[in-house]
């Protein structure tokens, strides 16, 4: 018999209570569940209320780490970074560097621009020509229309730098669009932006209908959003020193030879798309763990970063690095779109918090900081993958994740740890050891 298939209505209008009671009868032991998602339940029901506003058809909260590396030294700033991620080898790298370049004069960024981009997408059928001769007259009152959503923007140092009309025709028969681009100073601008794009469609179809030399079918929006693509919404940051204090970086080895094995390992990644991708990835262990931890959206700044690495038409490493038989010099240039002000900024505590632990940084000051830890974790990643390879230190952090998963005791840790210094780590070797040394679980871990 086919089960029958039932459509839940409402769900999002349900008690919190009422939808985990029915999310729950969807797992095998409904009340272990019931148990474990409530108890994720922030205790102070305000704060809970308010973490479940952001989202939609919350029934429990979702913890992540929320770590710091300390000693990072940026423009001859020192901050505490703050990171949210689950891979704890990523903060360990990121700190390991941030230590090894504290003493090296530090990372230096520089922002190379903050335009952000919108696009009113439409098809055209009636004359170009006349819309091109007319564009002037369009964009003026496209940017008068729009001032009521631009006022406060603009008096913040920001609004609309300019509308330009591009003719995609070649690609999409009418295909045309309002190319918008914004400066949104410490916002990371979405809202701003979609208001300013939704606005400009609606001057521009009313400018259409009362044009005599068009017709009522000669132009139709098909969609008005902002780009994630931001490629002059940019930072390049960069570590450097003389290849003799690389000396001993890896004990008994070269600076030079280091740099030249280092050189190697980003050669690769620039040879070869599939090694590139790893090497970004990367990149964005680190970038991603601040742009969560200061509550900016990932999301968006993965997606330019890799349609960004693929601007050549082949995907390449974001990071660079020049050596000579003195100097060792380590760049990304990233485009980075990041806000101080607005969304989850103001609202989440720890967010809060983040901002606070940077200084309250600017949006310009944050895009050096997010920037700079990816490029910590590049080099971190790239060191150990072209020396002691990447196991050694993973497999450390593996195994302490492995130790609380079949709850070894405390006080049985060091012993096991000391045990796998030399020997290969996986669940089922823990196992078998902790069943030779009658090693018990501590109680309340299965
Ligand atoms: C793991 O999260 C990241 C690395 O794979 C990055 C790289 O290979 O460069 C270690």
């Amino acid at each position: 018999m086919t089960e029958q298939i039932q459509l839940i209505n409402g769900f999002s209008k349900k008690s919190r209570e009422e939808k985990l009671a029915l999310v729950t009868q969807l797992i095998t032991d409904t009340d272990k569940a019931l148990e474990i998602y409530k108890s994720f339940h922030h205790p102070d029901p305000k704060t809970q209320e308010m973490i479940e506003e952001f989202s939609e058809n919350t029934i429990s909260n979702f913890h992540l780490p929320y770590s710091v590396v300390p000693n990072f030294l940026l423009n001859n700033k020192i901050y505490t970074v703050p990171m949210v991620i689950e891979e704890s080898s990523v903060v360990a790298a990121a700190a390991q560097s941030a230590k090894f370049w504290f003493s090296r004069g530090g990372f230096k960024a520089e922002v190379i621009d903050t335009e952000k981009i919108g696009q009113v997408h439409f098809l055209w059928h009636d004359d170009k020509n006349i819309l091109l001769q007319k564009f002037p007259e369009l964009k003026e009152r496209l940017i008068k229309e729009a001032f009521e959503i631009t006022e406060n923007m603009v008096r913040r140092g920001g609004g609309i730098l300019d509308i330009e009309l591009k003719d995609l025709t070649d690609r999409e028969p009418g295909l045309m669009q309002l190319y918008c681009t914004f400066e949104t100073v410490d916002s990371m601008g979405a809202n701003f932006i979609n208001s300013c794009l939704e606005r400009f469609a609606e001057t521009f179809r009313h400018w259409h209908a009362a044009q005599k030399e068009f017709t009522p079918e000669g132009m139709e929006v098909i969609m008005c959003i902002l780009s994630n693509l931001t490629p002059n919404c940019r930072v390049k940051v960069q570590v450097e020193t003389t290849l003799d204090t690389l000396d001993d970086i890896i004990p008994g080895m070269p600076g030079a030879e280091f740099a030249r094995r280092f050189r190697l390992g980003v050669h690769v990644a620039e040879a070869d798309p599939y090694r590139a991708t790893t090497h970004n990835k990367g990149i964005f262990n680190g970038v991603d763990a601040v742009v969560l931890a200061t509550g900016n959206d990932f999301r968006a700044v993965e997606a330019c970063g890799h349609a960004y690495a693929a601007r050549s038409g082949k995907y390449a490493p974001l990071t660079r690095v020049e050596t000579d038989e003195y100097y060792f010099r380590f760049m990304l240039e990233l485009p980075v779109a990041l806000g101080v002000v607005g969304g989850l900024t103001n609202l989440h505590p720890l967010v809060k918090l983040s901002h606070d632990l940077l200084g309250h940084p600017s949006a310009r000051e944050l895009m050096g900081i997010a920037a700079a830890t990816g490029l910590a974790n590049n080099f971190g990643a790239v060191k150990s993958l072209v020396t002691t390879g990447i196991q050694k230190g993973h497999m450390k952090m593996h195994l302490l994740n492995i130790l609380k998963q079949l709850g070894v005791p405390e006080d049985r840790k060091n012993e096991v740890v000391h045990y796998f210094k030399d020997k290969i780590v996986s669940v089922y070797a823990v196992r078998q050891l902790m069943e030779r040394w009658e090693v018990k679980p501590a109680t309340g871990i299965k």
